[in-house]
């Protein structure tokens, strides 16, 4: 069959996979290629083990892979033959030189540039689906039109707004598609052949359309935006606890109010992912560069605030626990950095571990999908920790629980039975507020969660 329209995707993570595989599902008339770098991510794609946990995703990988979709390490010929290029790399916080610790690392990205560049033949539609500092698209134009082959390209912005956990439903029913572009006549044309993909199945008023520094600038400030409410509601979460106040019940009496909305406001152990974090860092440095360091100040209080709450947590816990966790045994019940991902990248898990190991803690995580990346994580303290996926097998003999993921499953354990097996008196430290804290209270346990008053029987 002869496709109506080659779509090229380099970078197969965790936004490259589960966005292709929408298109490739919802447009049967587009061939849809995945192509990265790293083999062993291909071959996981090509597999019944997919190298990503998303639910719902492994059925549609099933029904259009091979069909119109397909994932390959070949990408000069598949840059050559497609009519649109998603850019879909990982953009992570520079480690090193000017910038480190703040501005997006920018290597990946430029080498796909450059690799496009080399590889072309013919007109190519390129999209920022990465997420950039504002004026990217600048530098991608100036690379790719640094040869004299004549060859001209047409540069969009196309933010990824998918949440993982809840990946496939945001992608197949996304608040909004934002597609931003040069508002030049070659400009606009690239960007109606962008919303025609869209149009398959989002609806058009779904579609919005701004130039390019906007839709880029807008990625961020809504990673910002979002990450700012939830260190929001954390920082009052302390006050909750030094006053009696429960922040569930402030949480719901704000967010009824129209104008501030109800969700994003759980307060919990802190936001991991592998955005959040990185993107505010990156609206900060920018701030900074053009000399706006109240701004910048401002931004980098969501983050800061995100920090006290980690380490607010493993003080409540030593202050809790007679102020010496050494020789304790504690169980994490989760390692994801939320519910429905096996994503550990910037987990708070992440921290608190290694804050507990330092305390001379002895751990026990455990995690329905994220061990193996939690075994990644903490190698070079693995042989101080048990990876054991059986809540119950792992709690058991311990002084104290965790709780660092909002894993449904955690809230519908028998904790009677856990309580049985643990050490007196036992702790519950309830980082996402899930499980019912009077009712583990009756059964004996001492209960902390967050933003709210403990529950002890001391
Ligand atoms: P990821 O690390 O999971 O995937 C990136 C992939 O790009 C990797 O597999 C890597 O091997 C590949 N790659 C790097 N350089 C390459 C090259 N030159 N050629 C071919 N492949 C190459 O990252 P991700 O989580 O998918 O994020 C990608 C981008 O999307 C980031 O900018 C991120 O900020 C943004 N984003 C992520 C999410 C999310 O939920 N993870 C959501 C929205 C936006
Ligand atoms: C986030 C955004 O929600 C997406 O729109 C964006 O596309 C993505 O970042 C990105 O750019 O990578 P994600 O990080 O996958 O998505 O997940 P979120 O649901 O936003 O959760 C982020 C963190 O905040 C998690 O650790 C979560 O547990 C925490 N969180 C969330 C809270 O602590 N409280 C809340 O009320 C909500």
């Amino acid at each position: 069959m002869a496709f109506e329209k080659n779509i090229l995707c380099i970078g197969a993570g965790y936004v490259g996979g589960p966005t292709m595989a929408v298109i490739a599902n919802k447009c049967p008339q587009y061939k849809v290629t995945v192509a990265d770098i790293n083999p062993r991510r291909i071959a996981a794609w090509n597999s019944d083990n997919l190298p990503i946990y998303e639910p719902g995703l492994d059925e549609i990988v099933k029904a259009v892979r091979g069909r119109n979709l397909f994932f390959s390490t070949e990408i000069e010929g598949g840059i050559r033959e497609a009519d649109i290029i998603f850019v879909s790399v990982n953009t992570p916080t520079k480690t090193f030189g000017a910038g480190a610790g703040m501005a997006a690392d920018l290597q990946y990205w430029e080498k796909t540039a450059r690799q496009i560049r080399e590889a072309s033949q013919s007109h190519k539609i390129i999209v920022e689906k990465s997420t950039l500092p504002v004026k990217t698209a600048l530098a991608m134009e100036r690379i790719l039109t640094s040869t004299a082959n004549g060859i001209h390209f047409d540069i969009l912005s196309n933010p990824e707004f998918l949440a993982e956990g809840t990946g496939i439903k945001d992608l197949e029913a996304p608040d909004r598609v934002l597609i931003g572009s040069r508002e030049t006549p070659d400009g606009l044309k690239a960007r109606n052949e962008l919303i025609e993909i869209y149009a398959n199945w989002v609806p058009r008023e779904r579609i919005i359309t701004s130039n390019i520094w906007s839709s880029e600038l807008s990625k961020l400030v809504s990673n910002a935006f979002l990450a700012q409410r939830i260190s929001s509601i954390n920082s009052i979460s302390s006050l909750c606890e030094k006053t009696e106040a429960n922040i569930t019940e402030v949480a719901r009496a704000v967010g009824m109010d129209s104008r501030v909305g109800s969700k994003f406001l759980n307060a919990s152990i802190g936001f991991g992912g592998s955005c959040f974090k990185k993107d505010i860092l990156n609206l900060v440095y920018m701030c900074r560069h053009y000399a706006l360091d109240e701004v910048a100040d401002y931004w980098e209080g969501v983050v800061k605030v995100n920090d006290y709450q980690k380490e607010r947590f493993i003080l409540n816990m030593l202050g809790a626990m007679f102020n010496t966790l050494a020789g304790k045994k504690i169980c994490l019940f989760g390692f994801a950095f939320k519910a429905n991902t096996g994503d550990t990248r910037e987990s708070p898990a992440i921290y608190v571990s290694r804050r507990l190991v330092e305390e001379k803690a002895e751990l026990v995580i455990t995690d329905p999908r994220a061990l193996i990346n939690a075994e990644t994580d903490l190698a070079d303290i693995k042989e101080k920790i048990d990876f054991i996926k059986d809540p119950y097998e792992a709690a058991a003999g311990c002084d104290a629980i965790a709780v660092m993921t909002e894993w449904e499953v955690y809230a519908a354990l028998d904790f009677e039975k856990i309580y049985g097996n643990m050490q007196k008196p036992a702790f519950i430290f309830d980082g996402r507020n899930i499980l019912d804290h009077s009712n583990l209270f009756k059964i004996g346990f001492n209960v902390f969660p967050v933003g709210k008053p403990p529950l002890t029987h001391f």
